[in-house]
């Protein structure tokens, strides 16, 4: 993430999780030794649907209507983000992953995968040994793509979530520097690569 990208990012966030509060200041983040915030991007164009064409919905609609369309918070002559995620690497040789969120209109693309991919890659080039984070209890399609990438839950932090006291699952994937992950990783990738061309 660069400068630049923090209205897009802060956005797709507060889409993500309106319960967040307060939201995440992404530009102390982005001075933060600890932190990394890796962003996907795409080209506006492919945006597919029915909407005004995004040059103009830019220019004449405010970002909280038009949400939905894709394309809030772009502006020409910005790359358009589709999603975010934001670790924080702790003591002990562990990345935590703090939040990941895709764009409604971009989901299920294989988005969130590219970004849990390039947080492990990122993750293992820093020297981290594990891979961990908090998630709902309920929250399906997270922790399916969690599991993708060999995270498993290692317990339960009970009513974590201050909006409706949900638990939260703890999943982590252990040595990630091995080479058993690293070829996960492989498989992975190849995969992924063949779903983005698409
Ligand atoms: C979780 C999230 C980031 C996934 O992003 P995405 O770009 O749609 O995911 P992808 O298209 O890369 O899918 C990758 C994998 O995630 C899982 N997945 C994604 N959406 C899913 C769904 N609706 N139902 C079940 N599994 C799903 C699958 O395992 C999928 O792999 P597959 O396509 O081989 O089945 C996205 O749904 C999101 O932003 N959710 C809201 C924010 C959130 O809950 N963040 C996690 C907080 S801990």
């Amino acid at each position: 993430m660069k400068e630049a990208d923090i209205s897009q990012v802060s956005l797709i966030e507060a889409d993500t999780f309106p319960q967040l509060f307060p939201p995440t200041s992404f530009r102390k983040e982005l001075q933060r030794e600890v932190s990394t915030v890796l962003v996907a991007v795409t080209n506006p164009n492919i945006v597919k649907g029915n909407e005004t064409p995004l040059t103009v919905l830019a220019r004449k609609t405010s970002p909280s209507t038009t949400y939905r369309s894709g394309s809030t918070g772009w502006k020409p002559g910005m790359d358009f983000l589709t999603g975010f995620i934001f670790l924080w690497d702790t003591t002990f040789e562990e990345s935590h992953v703090m939040s990941i969120g895709t764009r409604r209109s971009h989901r299920r693309k294989g988005i969130g995968e590219l970004l849990l991919y390039s947080a492990a890659i990122s993750s293992i080039k820093k020297g981290a040994r594990s891979l961990t984070l908090e998630v709902r209890v309920s929250n399906v399609p997270a922790i399916s793509l969690y599991k993708k990438y060999g995270m498993t839950t290692q317990g339960l932090r009970k009513s974590y979530y201050i909006d409706n006291h949900e638990d939260a699952k703890i999943m982590t994937v252990d040595d990630i520097q091995s080479l058993d992950y690293r070829n996960l990783l492989n498989d992975r990738r190849v995969r992924l690569e063949e779903r983005l061309k698409n």
